[in-house]
């Protein structure tokens, strides 16, 4: 997969306006679970608006080495026809999650209470990965399941009889909370998570509308096993995160305003938006009558002068995903922006702290990275020279970063952008950006 990831590029010249109203691709962490969760439903689930990204693909491909049946309407219309939480069967070869984290991780707590073996591995990325916060609170269910020094290959043994524990979260992490929430499906008695921060809650709204009965009580959530899970519809709204590159374009250029349609703007994602009003961002959201468990709106975007501020730590774990194009944003301010408390970010798809502070710094910004951290002080940009790491969102990141640059910026190891938000190029150069691919 991906195999020309090192030899793609983007060439972005600078440009100095965006505009238009566009739709992004659906939500990644909500295509993952939507196909998970109909996988192990009772009957079938019918879902709309399926990310058909490398990312979600890969979920599928597992789904179906598992013996899932799933039928592909068109690329974004699937039908899964469930087996129950426990008639999955074995894949009979290692299922490869490519570069999706949340698929390894949601995977591990899907997998371990399962009567036959499984091994998960994924590109060159995910095997560097750490794998052992998941699957520490899974041996604690009684789950049986090895790592090689913490990451990938992840090996589960089957036939573990699985038991509901209370675990309190050391690091917030949604992958993790999610995990353990899939697991605690198919244990015997209560499981109680308590997570440190609010991290996204998808699976929690996702597990009410398949019919289980969850209680949520601030940081804590309580699921009692064994509830069987019922086949429903899923409406997969425009991924926030996908929209973050051009919300942040419009604060930089949308004279005119831009406008994102049908974005998913559930709060345990939208931290984003509170930091780039602190910053002075004109962000106007319309809210959209949808009919899921996840709130959705028309976002607007108006470019306004943006002032460097000191990020709450409490806002990190719900902008965890956004903070690479918010460095953009930081370094298109007047003044210094200071983001503590977001360590979490050195072990994504790459260390998104060192890799952001390198391409800054190529294109003449000047940050100074911080053990769980960065400092950015605002400045002109010129053209430079970026190496994504092969990670989609900083890729991104700096194609947005052409609005405030007086010179080209080349962006090199591009391909995984197709993990998130295919057709990405194509919706950039719509709004105005002058992206050759
Ligand atoms: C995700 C959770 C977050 C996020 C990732 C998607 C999810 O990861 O960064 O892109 O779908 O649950 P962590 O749980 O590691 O914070």
């Amino acid at each position: 997969m991906n195999s020309g990831a090192a030899t793609q590029h983007y060439l972005v010249r600078p440009a100095s306006r965006v505009s238009g109203s566009i739709t992004v691709p659906g939500d990644k962490s909500i295509s993952h679970r939507a196909l998970m969760l109909g996988g192990i439903a009772n009957g079938s689930t019918e879902i709309t608006g399926f990310l058909a990204s490398e990312d979600c693909l890969a979920t599928l491909r597992a789904l179906r080495a598992l013996g899932v049946q799933v039928d592909q309407h068109d690329a974004h219309h699937l039908t899964v026809h469930g087996r129950g939480t426990a008639a999955l069967h074995a894949a009979g070869q290692a299922l490869d999650m490519g570069n999706a984290g949340t698929a390894i991780r949601l995977f591990m707590g899907l997998l371990c209470g399962q009567s036959f073996d499984s091994t998960l591995i994924g590109d060159s990325s995910l095997m560097k990965r750490p794998m052992e916060r998941v699957a520490a609170p899974l041996r604690q269910m009684g789950a049986r399941i090895d790592t090689r020094d913490g990451r990938p290959p992840v090996i589960i043994h089957g036939g573990s009889r699985l038991h509901g524990i209370d675990y309190t979260l050391p690091i917030a992490s949604a992958q993790v909370k999610s995990a353990v929430l899939l697991a605690a499906l198919s244990a015997e008695g209560i499981t109680r998570i308590t997570e440190p921060a609010i991290t996204r809650d998808h699976t929690e709204r996702m597990l009410g509308g398949f019919g289980a009965q969850l209680q949520r009580d601030g940081l804590a959530v309580t699921l009692q096993g064994g509830q069987p899970l019922r086949g429903t519809a899923i409406q997969v709204p425009a991924d926030f995160s996908s929209a973050a590159f051009f919300i942040v374009a419009g604060c930089l250029a949308a004279h005119e305003g831009l406008t994102l349609r049908n974005v998913g703007v559930n709060p345990t994602r939208t931290g984003l938006l509170d930091m780039l009003r602190l910053m002075g961002a004109d962000i106007r959201i319309r809210p959209v009558v949808g009919e899921g468990p996840e709130p959705i709106a028309d976002i607007t975007v108006h470019a306004a002068k943006l002032r460097g501020i000191e990020v709450s730590e409490q806002l990190v774990s719900v902008a965890i995903d956004e903070f690479p194009v918010f460095f953009i944003a930081a370094a298109a301010a007047d003044g210094e922006t200071v983001v503590r408390g977001a360590g979490e970010l050195r072990v994504k798809e790459s260390d998104r702290l060192a890799v952001m502070a390198d391409g800054l710094r190529a294109v003449g910004i000047q940050c100074e990275l911080l053990p769980d951290g960065i400092r950015i002080r605002g400045g002109g940009m010129v053209g430079g020279h970026i190496d994504s790491h092969g990670d989609h969102r900083i890729a991104m990141s700096f194609t947005v970063a052409s609005l405030c640059a007086s010179g080209a910026i080349r962006i090199d190891d591009v391909a995984n952008v197709a993990t998130s938000f295919p057709g990405f190029p194509a919706i950039a150069r719509s709004v105005g950006l002058q992206l050759q691919a």
